[in-house]
């Protein structure tokens, strides 16, 4: 028999990051496989935007999921750093959610006063506000939301944190290893069968984004999730700073250091093709010169594109499957994995421990659309 573990994750992007994290902080003797490169699919691809409050609403389970994990943190950038040595250039500058008519200004009024009413800070600036803030930002912008706990991280740097701190935590990594099937019998996992042999646990947690369908499907579970592609492109500004994230309907401009802007991203539904398309780019460059028209002068640097895991009510999975005990999903977390992970890796530990967790699993569960069909 190979070795054997008390848990195994599959995927070595974000989500299994985080939870190997977490298992390995525990004392969890874990073993992480990546088919791939860690961080190679839609983890290495994020803009890693914080936005709780930017990119919801302020009502339902994925807010509630989201703010939790977003005041996660501020703690997590210390452990790992002083874990792994990695700075995930955690930058607390706030959002501007901006409006570019009327209707986008009367819509974001209204969730202003959703999200205060959840207790959450948000404030209404006028465009000329806007512009003082963020002199670089355009006559367009008619005013924005002002969102100042929506941060952001650098994205590839959260994930090898992630990893590297489970490492320092005795966690095994093996990269080009993929999962082809489970050992299943009686009702509960015992291990994974790998193009590099068995390896054995009576847990098991399926973390592989976007193609963890198909990993599933031979369980005799039918997740409803999708491909989501989105591309990006960066530039470097030497003299136009800007220094909060701005985040519009179709785009967003994300400051990173040294006067790197990150521009994203679009939403190509049911392809796992991670092709950058002339017109993705143009279509995003279009819009970018709106928000801010001085971003023309900056230096070109480069385009990619990574492949989202949605499901069909935009909630993640996270749980157990419904027929295998110990065999555990963390997936469908679209455009917010990176917000998503601290929490994720939290309650995915929970759940493996037999813990209770600390918010209320129930609208994640694994078998939710297909209770609701029957
Ligand atoms: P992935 O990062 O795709 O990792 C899954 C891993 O599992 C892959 O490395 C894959 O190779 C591996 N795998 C799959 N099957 C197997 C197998 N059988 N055996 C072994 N390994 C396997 N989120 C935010 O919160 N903020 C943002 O600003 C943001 N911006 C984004 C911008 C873009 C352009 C994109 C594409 C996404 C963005 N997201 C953002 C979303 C975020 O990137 C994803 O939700 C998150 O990365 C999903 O993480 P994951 O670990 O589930 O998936
Ligand atoms: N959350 C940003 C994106 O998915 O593009």
């Amino acid at each position: 028999m190979s070795y054997v573990y008390d848990a195994i994750v599959v995927g070595g992007g974000v989500i299994g990051g985080a939870i190997a994290y977490n298992l390995a902080k525990r004392g969890g003797k874990v073993l992480l496989l990546e088919k791939e490169r860690l961080a190679s699919k839609a983890s290495g691809a994020a803009a890693g935007m914080l936005g709780a409050q930017a990119e919801m609403d302020g009502e339902g389970s994925l807010f509630q999921l989201a703010r939790k994990s977003r005041a996660m943190f501020t703690q997590l950038a210390g452990e790992i750093k002083e874990t792994s040595g990695i700075d995930i250039e955690l930058i607390n500058k706030g959002m501007l959610k901006v409006a570019l008519n009327e209707q986008q200004q009367h819509e974001y009024k209204r969730v202003i006063a959703i999200q205060r009413q959840s207790g959450e800070q948000a404030d209404w600036m006028t465009g000329e506000e806007v512009r003082r803030k963020e002199p670089v930002l355009s006559d367009a912008i008619t005013g924005a939301m002002h969102l100042e706990k929506d941060g952001q991280v650098e994205a590839t740097q959260l994930t090898l944190g992630f990893l590297k701190s489970a490492v320092a935590r005795g966690v095994v990594i093996k990269e080009f290893v993929e999962v082809y099937y489970f050992q299943l019998s009686k009702g509960k996992v015992s291990g994974v069968v790998t193009n590099e042999g068995n390896f054995y646990s009576e847990n098991v947690i399926v973390a592989g984004g976007a193609w963890s369908k198909k990993l599933l499907s031979k369980t005799g579970l039918q997740l409803d999730t999708y491909p989501v592609k989105g591309e990006c492109f960066s530039v470097v500004s030497h003299s136009q700073i800007l220094t909060t994230t701005v985040f519009s309907h179709g785009c967003y401009l994300v400051p990173k250091k040294w006067g790197r802007i990150i521009v994203g991203a679009t939403v190509k539904p049911r392809t796992f093709c991670k092709k950058v398309t002339v017109e993705g780019i143009s279509i995003l460059m279009e819009q970018a010169k709106k928000l801010m028209p001085s971003i023309v002068e900056a230096e070109w640097e480069r385009a990619w594109a990574g492949i989202r895991p949605q499901t069909a009510d935009g909630l993640p999975y996270l749980g157990e499957h419904p027929i295998y005990k110990g065999l555990f999903i963390a997936t469908g977390h679209f455009r917010n994995g990176i917000l998503l992970s601290p929490i994720t890796g939290e309650v995915i530990a929970d759940l493996v421990e037999g813990k209770p967790t600390s918010l209320n699993l129930e609208p994640f569960r694994v078998d939710r659309l297909v209770r609701q069909l029957t």
